[in-house]
């Protein structure tokens, strides 16, 4: 049986993958090394000699043979990270995307002290477990229609020791809630994608991750559509809403929220690509 040196074994996967059209396919063959026999790509590069045993080499090539199925490296990894922190993710969650990260430095720059903060969708929490690991005085409720997803979220604020000020709850939009409970801001990462766009993303979105994490209907604006119509009741005076949305979606999204009277001033934030991503919105009386 031929003996494997973990260089020669990350050039042939990388080579394997390459040959079946994975794009990143040297950085996903280190990466799955790695997960495997837990290093670092560093590390792997330092022992790029060593033996590979046998019992790591069947778990690396059934990890291959999923990569090339096109299941995302995160997924067979169970890890993503997102602001610097890492965040367990499987099948059941939306992985957190680097322009969410404009979102949540968004909500940090806000003025406020002592915040309710409502996180809509929560899926793998990244969102709200990041907030709560930078603002030890604020208090969280996280939402998702999805009881899996929950599970994630409150494992991964588990990880980071942010449980006890998060209050976690199963619902459609704000269907769970009443009229009582306010918010300073409610923040969202929405499903935002139109429904007839989904078969032309990338085979790693669009068969594996969370169908409801992606698809926003017909137009792409069903939750948006209601989350615009519905977070003032949620909100307190001046309080804010603040979502990302797709691209393109920017004027749509501005006329929403211009046209509610609700709302007295929306500010459009772009991502580090320099395109429209993340609006904030706040509620109050128009000129007043
Ligand atoms: C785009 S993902 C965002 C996940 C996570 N917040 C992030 O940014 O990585 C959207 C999330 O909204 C949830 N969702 C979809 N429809 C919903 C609804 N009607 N009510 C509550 N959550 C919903 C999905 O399950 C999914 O977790």
């Amino acid at each position: 049986m031929k003996i494997w040196r973990v260089m020669e074994l990350i050039n042939w996967t990388a080579d394997y993958f390459k040959k079946n059209g994975i794009q990143s396919a040297r950085l996903d063959a280190e990466l799955l090394l790695g997960h495997i026999l837990n290093k670092s790509r560093l590390q792997l590069y330092m022992d790029f000699d060593r033996i590979v045993a046998k019992e790591y080499l069947a778990r690396y090539r059934e990890l291959i043979k999923k990569r090339v199925e096109r299941v995302p490296i995160a997924y067979l990894t169970n890890h993503k990270e997102f602001m610097s922190l890492s965040f367990y993710v499987d099948e059941s969650v939306l992985i957190p995307r680097p322009e969410t990260e404009v979102l949540v430095e968004t909500v940090l720059k806000l003025q406020s002290d002592g915040s309710q903060v409502l996180d809509l969708g929560t899926g793998s929490g990244a969102i709200v477990v990041t907030l709560a690991k930078q603002r030890a005085d604020w208090k969280f409720v996280a939402t998702d229609i999805s009881p899996e997803a929950i599970a994630v979220a409150k494992k991964n604020a588990q990880r980071y020791e942010v449980a006890e000020r998060i209050i976690f709850l199963q619902s459609d939009l704000f269907e769970s809630f009443d009229e009582s409970m306010k918010f300073d801001y409610i923040v969202a990462n929405p499903p935002y994608i139109s429904s007839n766009e989904i078969p032309t993303l990338m085979p790693e979105i669009r068969d594996y991750e969370p169908r409801i994490a992606i698809d926003g209907g017909p137009t792409g604006l069903n939750f948006i559509d209601r989350l615009v119509a519905e977070a003032p009741k949620f909100l307190t005076e001046n309080g804010q809403l603040v979502f990302e949305f797709g691209y393109q979606q920017d004027d749509t999204v501005g006329n929403l929220i211009q046209s509610n009277p609700q709302y007295t001033d929306c500010d459009i934030i772009k991502d580090y690509a320099g395109i429209e991503r993340v609006v904030v919105a706040r509620v109050g009386s128009r000129g007043g």
